[in-house]
């Protein structure tokens, strides 16, 4: 046998048992006559002792060791005289009388230890060394035991797991896609799905019924902490179920994963609160529940003091930060410059502190006499010690700063507490989304999004007002998942993407085969994707979705270990037809 235990396995109860591991090494200390060496693998770390004067060759032997070496050693268990309780093998150590170098190993180029010496760019390079760290095993680990529970109970529930092709045409999700050149068709081009959504309503149209899959998908766009190229949905789908269904079955999903992962357990219903709510108390369609901290709305009540920025400001709102009157100058000027950084672009804050001895202290002392500021108070039902902090201006802009402001507000407050879940679903989220720029209206989820019935005459007379039968699962501020209800009804698909914009002819080269299904008897049906990545990091205390990837992209989309992408040799070029035109550098 290779070896007879793990290296996380001995115990007390194995002393004076023969053992053979295997596993690299992770740290040598030499005392006198007698060296210690811990052995690593995925399960834990065992200490061997060898002696010199029980075997000077194997001593010597293990004196040569490196770092990360590979071997294979055999002993006897035997107990520690000192107990270290810091080590699940803490109590045993391994009296070796066999030692088998399996393979060497230069020296690592950073440690391999929980608090490493690598920053992040060599830990990258050398990303299957990274991951032979604790704490990026462990990630893939909850990932494992994740995508294991979530398999689990969709199976319970008569969901079948069906693959999806990868070499598809374009299906819109709101990013760009990555395209693949096709040899046997020159001049054209895959695209890599964005999501499985067209495949897994076709599904329902051939009577699948309950569809999950546990998939790769690819977006062309600005990457963030919580977003990666390529990323993992649970991708779900349902035939014959309205909203309700829908968000019973996934709330019992995510209540599984968090009692059989997590071991916690949720009780009660998760709150439900619609876009429109999301947006007015918390500035956000993603709302941290784990505060209140909600923003009032006092345009009224601030307005009249011929203080120009709130008299000319359509929309003026605040929070209220509890006990954090005491706030010093120096900390108020960082809060402003916090909202004043071009990410968040507020022009300005204004603050009202509550004092003590129930006075005011405002930095529009000059616009507002103390009883006006009482009435401010009074709306926020702030009490002495309290501090109000304002934002005005245009209602989105400003509703988005006041949410980043809270949320820095809630960190500093402690409030923002990891292991501390605040699940939530949000729902009715407009059809259509207004954009500036190209001044036009977009799905906000995706095409294929059905309309609130009730909704519907509003269609030809205010597109921005009509709601959709979409729904998102956020928690602690993250959207971990989101859907719809469908539509299944050609004419009204075919409607949806005029107003979208698309000509007949463009609809049909898109999306000809979607409705040519639906003639054939499509049922009703809806679904939603989990982002499987961001549940793990939320479940981990994560900061970054990468952690819990084995091989991650860095922010620029590279692969840094494989160095990807890179340039194609010209053989294949050739074979593809393709002509790289000479990067031109701007101006030219
Ligand atoms: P959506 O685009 O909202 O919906 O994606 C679903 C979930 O996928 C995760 N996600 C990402 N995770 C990491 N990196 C990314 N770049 C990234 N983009 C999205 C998020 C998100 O909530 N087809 C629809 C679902 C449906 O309607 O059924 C869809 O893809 O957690």
């Amino acid at each position: 046998m290779f070896r007879t235990h793990t290296c996380g396995e001995l115990r007390q109860t194995n002393v004076g048992q023969q053992t053979t591991l295997a596993g690299w090494v992770q740290r040598i200390r030499r005392m006198g006559g007698m060296t210690f060496v811990d052995i690593r693998d995925r399960y834990g770390l065992t200490q061997l002792v060898l002696n010199q004067d029980v075997n000077a060759e194997l001593f010597d032997k293990a004196n040569k060791l490196g770092r990360e070496f590979v071997i294979q050693v055999t002993g006897d268990v035997a107990l520690r005289s000192n107990i270290n309780p810091n080590m699940e093998t803490g109590d045993i150590e391994i009296l070796v009388f066999d030692l088998k170098i399996l393979n060497e190993s230069k020296t690592p180029p950073f440690t391999i230890e929980d608090n490493t010496d690598g920053g992040d760019d060599i830990r990258m390079k050398y990303r299957y060394l990274d991951l032979r760290r604790n704490s990026v095993r462990s990630n893939l680990e909850l990932r494992h035991a994740i995508a294991f529970e979530t398999r689990r109970y969709l199976d319970k529930m008569s969901f079948l797991e069906v693959e999806t092709p990868v070499l598809i045409g374009s299906t819109p999700e709101g990013a760009r896609d990555f395209v693949v050149p096709s040899r046997m068709n020159l001049g054209q081009f895959y695209a890599l799905p964005q999501s499985p959504q067209l495949f897994k309503q076709l599904l329902m149209v051939s009577g699948f019924d309950r569809y999950f899959q546990i998939v790769k998908c690819f977006r062309d766009e600005d990457l963030r902490a919580d977003r990666q190229p390529e990323f993992t949905q649970i991708d779900c789908e349902m035939a014959f179920v309205d909203q309700e269904d829908v968000l019973n079955i996934f709330e019992g999903m995510m209540k599984h994963l968090f009692k059989f992962v997590k071991n916690i357990e949720f009780a009660d219903a998760f709150p439900r609160m619609t876009w429109a709510d999301g947006m007015k108390y918390y500035g956000s369609d993603k709302p941290d529940i784990r505060f209140e901290m909600k923003f009032v709305e006092v345009k009224e009540v601030v307005s009249g003091h011929n203080f120009v920025v709130f008299d000319s400001s359509p929309y003026v709102a605040g929070i209220c930060a509890t006990g954090c009157a005491g706030y010093t100058r120096k900390q108020l000027d960082e809060l402003t410059d916090f909202v004043k950084r071009p990410q968040i672009g507020a022009k300005g804050l204004v603050y009202i502190r509550c004092e003590a001895d129930g006075t005011f202290k405002s930095s529009v002392d000059k616009f507002y006499a103390p009883e006006d500021l009482k009435l401010i108070a009074a709306q926020f039902n702030a009490q002495p010690g309290d501090l109000i902090l304002l934002m005005s201006g245009e209602m989105r802009k400003t509703q988005k700063a006041l949410c980043e402001l809270r949320l820095e507000i809630g960190a500093r407050l402690g409030l923002r507490d990891k292991n501390v879940f605040a699940p939530l679903w949000i729902i009715d989220f407009p059809l259509f989304e207004y954009d500036e720029e190209t001044d036009r209206y977009y799905a906000m989820h995706h095409p294929f999004t059905s309309p609130m019935l009730e909704d519907l005459p509003l269609l030809k007379t205010n597109k921005g007002a009509v709601r959709s039968n979409a729904y998102d699962m956020v928690v602690n501020g993250v959207e971990l998942g989101g859907g719809s209800i469908r539509i299944h009804d050609r004419a009204v698909q075919q409607e949806m993407f005029h107003h979208l914009g698309f000509t007949p002819e463009k609809a049909e080269a898109q999306f000809g085969f979607l409705m040519s299904a639906f003639q054939y008897g499509a049922p009703p049906h809806g679904g939603l994707a989990f982002g499987l990545d961001r549940l793990v990091s939320l479940f981990a205390g994560l900061d970054s979705i990468r952690d819990c990837i084995a091989f991650p992209k860095n922010n620029s989309g590279r692969d840094v270990m494989m160095d990807a992408p890179a340039v194609l040799d010209q053989s294949q070029l050739d074979e593809l037809n393709l002509e790289i035109k000479p990067l031109t550098t701007k101006g030219e």
